[in-house]
């Protein structure tokens, strides 16, 4: 490639990238400056190119402009963060990285790379402040009435399973060992969450939720271990989740989605209790009880290498696992009746109960959304209800569409033709692998030859489906 060409291509590069470049020459002239460095800068790239540095930045001196810095030591310098008012009076705050530039072992120039952190900063600074506030608001609602948060007589079930579960959650909310508890989307997790921290000794302190998946790592981490003044992406002090969180009980919802070196300091914390803002080198003790949710099984999370295995095995101390809805259906005539109390009270309204059509459906339905979907689908058709009975015609269309499609799972094959007057008699396997195959036939020709939704309306595996499928052709 020639010359020129190299130059352009560097040039179009450097010309979009969306952090500032300064680079100046062993004389600290300036011989490239992009656009962005400009901005920041409050300046036009020809108001810089070809000067002395130190004529058009006229505050800075060889000891406080890194770049001269640079050139005279010929070190590096790295993730330097620099706050300064630009020649428009605007504040800019930037982490920058400054490198000397080498020809053989002659030093030419020195380029600094400047990230500008105002934004990320601001939503950090925003977050830390809604949150200190969101948990203060908490703990004096919480003081004066407990109306706020859920106890354990909020957990409406009459399946066993669940009742042992809940023993077991009373149990555990005497001591503050962590917890760990995995459940389908809208299970339940957070009403086990806040009744254990409720019927424990820290209900009077604070209780916070803190969804790992919501934030972008260095935030959720700025978030959990604060920050110290001129730290990198807060200015301030502030104090973390753990801190705010002194003496109760910190839920970090959605685990897996926290990135595996956070994941390292989260387990540090749990063995030693200490914290550190980020930026600062002091410790503090503090005495909250972790507890963490996982939507997805927490061994195949770990095998997938989402969740780190020590930590899995220090949160695991006590763990509980929710059932979905649709393997507790004693629990749905119940759920159903709660919360038409529930919106009749609200809603002004007095309607009775679900006719038998609706409740055979909704012990047929697979309820992906679990007690939260149940509780929607109610509000939903109590807002279309104006009889005493919540009717088929007041479910919500996707509801409706989706048991239909579950008939093929649910609404057993008609037995195979082995009726006697065949005149031949078959062996159970021979029957059973007919009806296998006509099953694994219609579920296909209802999903179009989808073989995951088929495998899904069959309840097995996909890959036991296409074990299955690729047998038959063999077979054949
Ligand atoms: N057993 C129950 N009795 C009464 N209400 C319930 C029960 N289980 C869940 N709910 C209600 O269902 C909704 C969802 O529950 P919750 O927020 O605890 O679920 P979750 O498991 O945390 O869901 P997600 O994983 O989506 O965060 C809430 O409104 C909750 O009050
Ligand atoms: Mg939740």
């Amino acid at each position: 490639m020639a010359m020129s060409e190299t130059a352009e291509m560097l040039q179009a590069i450097l010309g979009a990238i969306d952090e500032g470049i300064h680079v100046v020459d062993a004389d600290g002239f300036t011989i490239y400056y992009n656009h962005v460095a400009a901005r920041l800068d409050g300046l036009t790239p020809e108001e810089v190119l070809g000067k002395p540095l130190l004529e058009v930045f006229p505050s800075l001196d060889r000891e406080s402009s890194t770049l001269l810095r640079v050139i005279e030591n010929g070190e590096p310098i790295y993730n330097q963060p620099q706050t300064y008012t630009n020649w428009k009076g605007m504040r800019v705050e930037t982490i920058n990285t400054t490198l000397p530039v080498r020809v053989g072992r002659r030093l030419v120039g020195a380029v600094e790379v400047a990230k500008d952190i105002r934004k990320l900063k601001e939503l950090s600074e925003r977050l830390l402040d809604l949150q200190a506030q969101v948990s203060k608001t908490k703990r004096t609602r919480r003081a004066d009435s407990d109306g706020v948060s859920y106890h354990f007589e909020d957990i409406i079930t009459q399946s066993d399973t669940m009742k042992q579960i809940k023993e077991r959650a009373r149990r555990a909310a005497r001591t503050s060992s962590p917890v760990l508890i995995y459940g389908e989307t809208g299970t339940g997790k957070e009403l086990f969450v806040q009744s254990i921290h409720q019927a424990s000794v820290r209900r009077g302190k604070p209780f916070i939720a803190q969804n790992c998946a919501a934030l972008p790592a260095s935030l959720l981490e700025s978030l959990l271990f604060g920050t110290t003044k001129g730290s990198f992406t807060g200015a301030d002090d502030r104090p973390g989740l753990f801190e705010l969180a002194d003496g109760g009980t910190l839920f970090l919802d959605e685990l897996n989605s926290m990135p595996l070196d956070l994941q390292a300091k989260l387990l540090r914390v749990l063995q030693d209790g200490q914290i550190r803002r980020i930026g600062s080198g002091k410790s503090t003790q503090v005495d909250v009880r972790v507890i963490a949710a996982v939507n997805e099984p927490p061994q195949e999370v770990v095998k997938r290498g989402a969740l780190r295995s020590d930590l899995y095995y220090r949160i695991n101390v006590v763990s509980f696992e929710i059932p979905p809805l649709r393997c507790r259906t004693e629990d749905i005539g119940l759920l159903t009746r709660h919360f038409i109390d529930k919106y009749n009270h609200k809603f002004h309204m007095t309607v009775s109960g679900v006719t038998e059509e609706v409740a055979q459906l909704f012990r047929r339905y697979d309820w992906p959304g679990n007690v939260r979907e149940l509780e929607h689908v109610i509000e939903a058709a109590m807002n279309m209800a104006d009889e005493d009975f919540i009717g088929l015609e007041h479910l919500p269309q996707h509801v409706l569409e989706r048991a239909q499609q579950e008939r093929v799972v649910h609404v057993p094959v008609s037995l195979p033709t082995s009726s006697p007057a065949d005149g031949e008699k078959r062996t159970l396997p021979e029957v059973l692998s007919e009806v296998e195959e006509r099953m694994i036939a219609e579920a296909l020709k209802e999903t179009d030859g989808n073989i995951l939704r088929a495998a899904k309306l069959l309840g097995i595996p996909r890959q036991t489906l296409q074990y299955k499928l690729s047998g038959r052709t063999m077979k054949q």
